[in-house]
């Protein structure tokens, strides 16, 4: 089964060609075609995701992008509709969107592809819109079913795929209940699926996601560049631990439920900051290595305590900060000494991000559970529970 999958909650345009074969016990994922432009550099100018820019960036992308994966897949040849049916293009306002995805169903013929899957949220409104609107008029031209999927629920399909060969993914070996701790940009958040798309809420962040507060720190430390990587880079190097380790606080550590907290810990850092007379990239080091050493004993404390309740069997860690080294190693640690017997898993490097493969994955797995999103899509799609 191909299935064409969309992602634009944010600031990546993707689109993924995937086939899926198989069923539930023993499920394999080809990825045929993987086209995805990131917009995070043009954002970064603004200090965060600018909405309205990240929707003209999706509408300009997205057809480029499909020809693209298309094309990767082998599956791309001309010949497209010369009348599109009437309704295909009628929810897209913008004009010039509406022309490139006329041109682009005009031009390129149907592929054999056999269902459209797109990100229908949680993410930014107007730029699910784009892949919402963009999936439908295809869908509607190509008569081919379109299937919503969650966001959060590709992160963590993301972290149960195992690499079989290049391109080639399979689900790893694992046992219900799953915890899935989510650690992105818009989401800090540990949710148990008791079965396949069955949730239950265990914890959540009061208020920054952990992507949010790195983000933040980063552009703190580093004015004004698109973020992680550097707070990264700053912090892991060896170095002594003397008299002068900065230590930061990690907040609701100590309190019994499963949340997460990590405004106090930026406004920690922004006042450690504001008081040092002198910034040394050094200093700078220290602070970034200090809000990391913080950030990750929450997230090991809470998932920890998480996982206690909840007994589950399996850790799924997904989401853009799943790629940290520092708190992969802190999960493993934990596990290995508290919680033998658990099987933790983590997405490949190239996939925490946000990207269409996990979108393809997951609806391949909604089809073969008999879980499809029913009816109209909205860009709303909150939360996951069902
Ligand atoms: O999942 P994702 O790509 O997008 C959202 O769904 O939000 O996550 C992006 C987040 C950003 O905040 C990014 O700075 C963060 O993941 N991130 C990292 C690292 N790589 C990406 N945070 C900490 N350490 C990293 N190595
Ligand atoms: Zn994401």
């Amino acid at each position: 089964m191909k299935i064409l999958a969309i992602e634009t909650s944010c600031d990546e345009t993707a689109v993924a060609l995937v086939e899926g074969a198989g069923d539930l016990s023993d499920t394999k994922l080809t990825v045929l075609g993987n086209a995805l432009y990131s917009q995070a550099e043009k954002h970064a100018a603004y200090g965060g995701v600018y909405p309205s820019l990240a929707k003209r960036e999706h509408q300009g992308n997205l057809a480029p992008l499909a020809a693209e994966a298309l094309k990767q897949a082998g599956m791309l040849k001309e010949g497209g509709h010369a009348s599109l049916p009437a309704h295909a293009l009628s929810k897209i306002r913008d004009e010039a969107f509406r022309n490139e995805v006329r041109k682009f169903l005009e031009t390129y013929a149907k592929p054999d592809i056999d269902s459209i899957a797109v990100t229908h949220g949680p993410g930014l409104e107007p730029a699910l819109w784009t892949g919402i609107n963009f999936a439908e008029a295809v869908g509607a031209a190509w008569d081919v079913p379109v299937l919503g999927i969650n966001h959060l629920e590709g992160h963590i399909v993301s972290a149960l795929l195992t690499t079989e060969s290049e391109n080639r993914f399979s689900l790893h070996p694992f046992e219900f209940t799953v915890l899935a701790l989510l650690i992105s940009g818009g989401h800090t958040e540990l949710v148990l699926m008791k079965d396949w798309f069955a949730y239950e809420r265990v914890g959540m962040t009061k208020d920054d996601a952990l992507g949010e507060a790195f983000d933040k720190v980063a552009r703190l430390l580093d004015p004004p560049t698109p973020a992680p990587p550097k707070v990264q880079a700053a912090a892991p190097r060896p170095r002594p631990r003397g008299g002068t380790t900065i230590t930061f606080p990690s907040h609701l550590i100590r309190e019994e439920s499963c949340d997460f907290s990590f405004s106090g810990l930026k406004t920690a850092v922004l006042y450690k900051l504001r008081k040092m007379e002198k910034i040394s990239e050094w200093d700078k080091e220290e602070i970034a290595q200090a809000f990391e050493d913080a950030a990750r004993s929450a997230i090991v404390a809470k998932t920890g305590r998480a996982l206690e309740i909840t007994r589950a069997k399996t850790l799924a860690v997904g989401g853009g900060v799943s790629a940290n080294e520092e708190i992969r190693r802190s999960l493993r640690a934990m596990v290995d000494e508290d919680f033998t017997g658990i099987e933790l898993f983590f997405p490949e490097k190239d996939m925490t991000g946000d990207n269409a493969v996990m979108i393809g994955a997951a609806a391949y797995l909604r089809i073969l559970s008999g879980k499809k999103s029913e009816g109209a899509l909205s860009a709303l799609g909150s939360l996951m529970l069902e």
